[in-house]
C-alpha cells in the first residue's frame, strides 16, 4: 500500500453553516445578535453572568434543531477509512463532527455540551440549561461556567495540535475566517515543518494567501469531493496522493 501521508484538518464555523448554525463573522459582525465582546470574554462573564450563562444556553438548546451535514459526514468517513495518522482539529463548539461518527477530534474552543468549574478546572458533560452559580460536583464551588474558550483564554490541547502539525504532511483548513489566533496560525507551523496546504471555504479567508490550493465554495459539496479523491489511492492502491 501507498504510504499514507499524515493529515491535520481544521475545520470553523463554515462547516456546520448548511446545519443552520450561525457562523460567527456573518453579515453584521454579529453572533447571533451579539457582539463577541459581549458573551465570549471573562470580562463579560464576570459583568453579567445571566446573559452569558443565557446565551450560551440557547446554543446548547438549538443543537437538538440541527444534523450534521455532508461536510461532517464525509470527515468522519475520511477519520474512519484513513489508514495513516489523521487530527480533526475544531474551533467549533457545537457536537456535530462527532455525531457524524468523527473520533480522531479535538474541540480546541470548548464544547456546548460540556461544564467548566472556575475554581478547579473539572469539565462535565453538560446537556441542558446551566444556571449562573451552579455547584460544582467536584469541588463544591459555585462556579460553573459554559466550557468555552473565551477571548485571552487559552485553547485547549496545544501541546497535541503542535505535535500534529509538526509532523503532518497534509493540512487542510475548512470554513473558518483565520480571523482568531491560535488557530489562524496553524497554517504556517504546518508549511513551516513541510505539510502541502489547501483550504476549503466559501471564500478567501484573511490568510488564504498562506496556502499552496484554495478551493472556494460549500463546504457541504466540496469537502465530500475532496475526501473521495483522498481516498482513492487507499481503496484502488493504484495512483499516488491525490489533493
Ligand atoms: P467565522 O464566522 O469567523 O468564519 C466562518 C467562515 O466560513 C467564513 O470565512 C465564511 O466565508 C465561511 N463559510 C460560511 N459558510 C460556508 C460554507 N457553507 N462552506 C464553507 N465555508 C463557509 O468562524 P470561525 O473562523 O470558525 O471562537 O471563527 C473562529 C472563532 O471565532 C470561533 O471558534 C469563535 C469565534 O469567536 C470562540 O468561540 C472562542
Amino acid at each position: 500500500m501507498i504510504d499514507p501521508p499524515n493529515v491535520v484538518i481544521l475545520t470553523g464555523a463554515g462547516v456546520s453553516a448548511e446545519s443552520g448554525i450561525a457562523t460567527f463573522r456573518g453579515p453584521g459582525g454579529l453572533w447571533e445578535g451579539h457582539r463577541v465582546e459581549d458573551v465570549c470574554t471573562p470580562e463579560a462573564l464576570a459583568r453579567d453572568a445571566a446573559l452569558v450563562h443565557r446565551f450560551y444556553d440557547l446554543r446548547r438548546a438549538a443543537l437538538a434543531g440541527v444534523e450534521p451535514n455532508a461536510a461532517h459526514r464525509a470527515l468522519a468517513r475520511l477519520d474512519a477509512e484513513w489508514p495513516g495518522e489523521l487530527l480533526i482539529v475544531t474551533q467549533n463548539v457545537d457536537d456535530l463532527h462527532e455525531r457524524a461518527g468523527a473520533k480522531r477530534l479535538l474541540h480546541m474552543h470548548g464544547e456546548l455540551k460540556s461544564a467548566l468549574c472556575a475554581a478547579c478546572g473539572a469539565r462535565r458533560p453538560w446537556a441542558d440549561g446551566l444556571p449562573p452559580a451552579t455547584a460544582c460536583a467536584d469541588c463544591g464551588a459555585a462556579a460553573m461556567r459554559p466550557d468555552i474558550v473565551f477571548f485571552g483564554e487559552m485553547p485547549y490541547d496545544m501541546d497535541r495540535i503542535e505535535a500534529a502539525l509538526s509532523t503532518c504532511d497534509l493540512f487542510v483548513s475548512i470554513g473558518t475566517s483565520g480571523a482568531v489566533y491560535p488557530a489562524a496560525g496553524f497554517v504556517q507551523t504546518a508549511a513551516h515543518w513541510g505539510a502541502a496546504t489547501l483550504e476549503i471555504n466559501l471564500e478567501p479567508s484573511a490568510g488564504s494567501f498562506l496556502f499552496e490550493e484554495s478551493r472556494m465554495g460549500p463546504a457541504a459539496t466540496l469537502v465530500p469531493a475532496w475526501v473521495d479523491a483522498l481516498l482513492t489511492p487507499y481503496s484502488t492502491q493504484s495512483s499516488p496522493m491525490s489533493r
